[in-house]
């Protein structure tokens, strides 16, 4: 399952399908999020097996095959279903290489990535600080052994993925166990719960392979692949809707009708703030290739205020996407609306990013001036008329997965 193509002079990547980051591509708009545990007990050629069965029964179903359907008897018919345009992505959690979780151990300690922890609510492994954990009633698992990323234009082709690999495992009874799934939508609005755009900056297409695909072969199974992070994160309408709109866009950094990059505050005399939005923007359509640049990567602000919006703090340098210290993700989250709980909906972002190290995932969320002390952006120790500092965001669910190149039978194959 590959959709692997040459960038310019470049080797063709082994980067799997459902990280949407080829020149053209777009995800699809319905997104699930499949977490499955590996039975202890189990031996590397069974889970080997069962992860095989499983990508060839996916293998099937992008071509519009389904295994009930398929003719048994003579004169039964061909039966191929629309495929949605599915995508299918296979993660490994830090806990497939945890030898007290399976025993006999299912692959080598050595060979698990040294970035690729278990995330916990505190100390060691917490990437958040100041991105808290959601109360136990609302939180879920993120962390599994393996993690089945689909992506499609339907709803049909996303659960139907999740119910035909339930049936395999029920029929050919696999050493497998559901964990939980994460479903999300996209919004063809492109912006957020809290109304502003997002993914206006998601690095040019020319800039992705080199912040996602992992060139160092440590270990050497993960080279030519990636590393996913995925951070659900619930969003307290409540809390936002509460701030005045100015107060809302000096956090986020842009204009909220527009998107346009906010510039400079000036102060009145009495304190009162009036915000500064990039010169000329919004730019007539269609704009120029400088305008286009200048509007999703605004420069560095000199306004001290403005710095530390959520735009400039989750992305400080504005340089090369493959520089370490600048910390470049290629996001690809989604949106997700679940139950009404005590009258309010439960509702968020379901962030996913793809980099060639977790590090620059968890520095942008760890390094002071970043992400490290606030919940979103904004300063501190505000001055008078600046936001106070808000929580809003809580983690629901969360887990770090490394995504091997694709590979036969399945990607990631050679360490069982
Ligand atoms: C999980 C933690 C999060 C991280 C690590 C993160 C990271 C980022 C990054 C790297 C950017 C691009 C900045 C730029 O280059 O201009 C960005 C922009 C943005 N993010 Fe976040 N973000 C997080 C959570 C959220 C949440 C929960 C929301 C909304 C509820 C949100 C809304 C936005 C918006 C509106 C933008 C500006 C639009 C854009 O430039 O795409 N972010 N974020």
């Amino acid at each position: 399952m590959s959709g692997a193509a040459r960038t310019g002079d470049q080797p063709a990547d082994r980067i799997q399908d459902g990280i949407y980051f080829r020149k053209g591509q777009t995800p699809g708009k319905c997104y699930r999020l499949l977490l499955i545990n590996i039975r202890s007990g189990t031996r590397p050629n069974e889970a080997r097996a069962a992860i095989a069965a499983i990508w060839t029964l996916l293998a099937e179903l992008r071509r519009g095959i389904v295994r009930d359907l398929r003719p048994l008897e003579a004169g039964d018919p061909e039966v191929i279903v629309p495929d949605g345009g599915l995508t299918c992505l296979l993660g490994f959690g830090a806990r497939l290489f945890n030898p007290s979780l399976h025993v006999p151990r299912l692959v080598a300690t050595d060979l698990r990535p040294p970035e690729l922890v278990s995330l916990r609510p505190n100390g060691v492994g917490t990437p958040f600080l100041n991105l808290p954990w959601a109360g136990e009633e609302q939180r879920r698992p993120g962390e599994a052994d393996l993690a089945l990323q689909f992506i499609a234009e339907t709803e049909l082709a996303v659960n139907r993925a999740v119910v035909e690999i339930w049936k395999l495992i029920d029929d050919q009874d696999l050493p497998l166990d559901f964990v939980t799934m994460h479903a999300g939508f996209s919004r063809n609005d492109r912006r957020s719960w809290i109304d502003f755009h997002d993914g206006l900056n998601n690095l040019e297409s020319s800039q992705r392979r080199g912040a996602i695909e992992v060139v160092l072969a440590d270990p050497a199974w993960m080279k030519g692949g990636t590393y996913m992070g995925v951070l659900r994160v619930s969003v307290d309408l409540a809390v936002w809707r509460s701030l005045p709109r100015e107060h809302q866009e000096i956090l986020v950094g842009r204009n909220k009708l527009t998107g346009c990059p906010l510039e400079e505050i000036e102060r009145g005399r009495n304190g009162e703030l009036s915000l500064k939005f990039m010169p000329g923007c919004p730019f007539g359509e269609p704009l120029t290739p400088a305008q286009q640049a200048a509007f999703r990567d605004p420069p560095r602000p000199g306004d001290p205020l403005v710095q530390l919006s959520h735009i400039h703090r989750s992305n400080h340098n504005r340089g090369a996407p493959d520089t370490d210290a600048n910390n470049r993700v290629f996001r690809q989250g989604y949106e997700f609306l679940e139950t009404l709980a005590d009258g309010k909906p439960c509702l968020g972002l379901h962030f996913v990013s793809f980099q060639r190290q977790l590090a620059r995932l968890t520095n942008l969320l760890r390094l002071n001036g970043w992400l490290r002390d606030v919940n979103f952006g904004g300063a501190t120790n505000p001055r008078a008329g600046e936001p106070a500092p808000i929580q809003f965001l809580s983690v629901v669910a969360g887990g770090l997965y490394a995504v091997p190149p694709n590979n036969d039978p399945f990607p990631g194959a050679e360490i069982f």
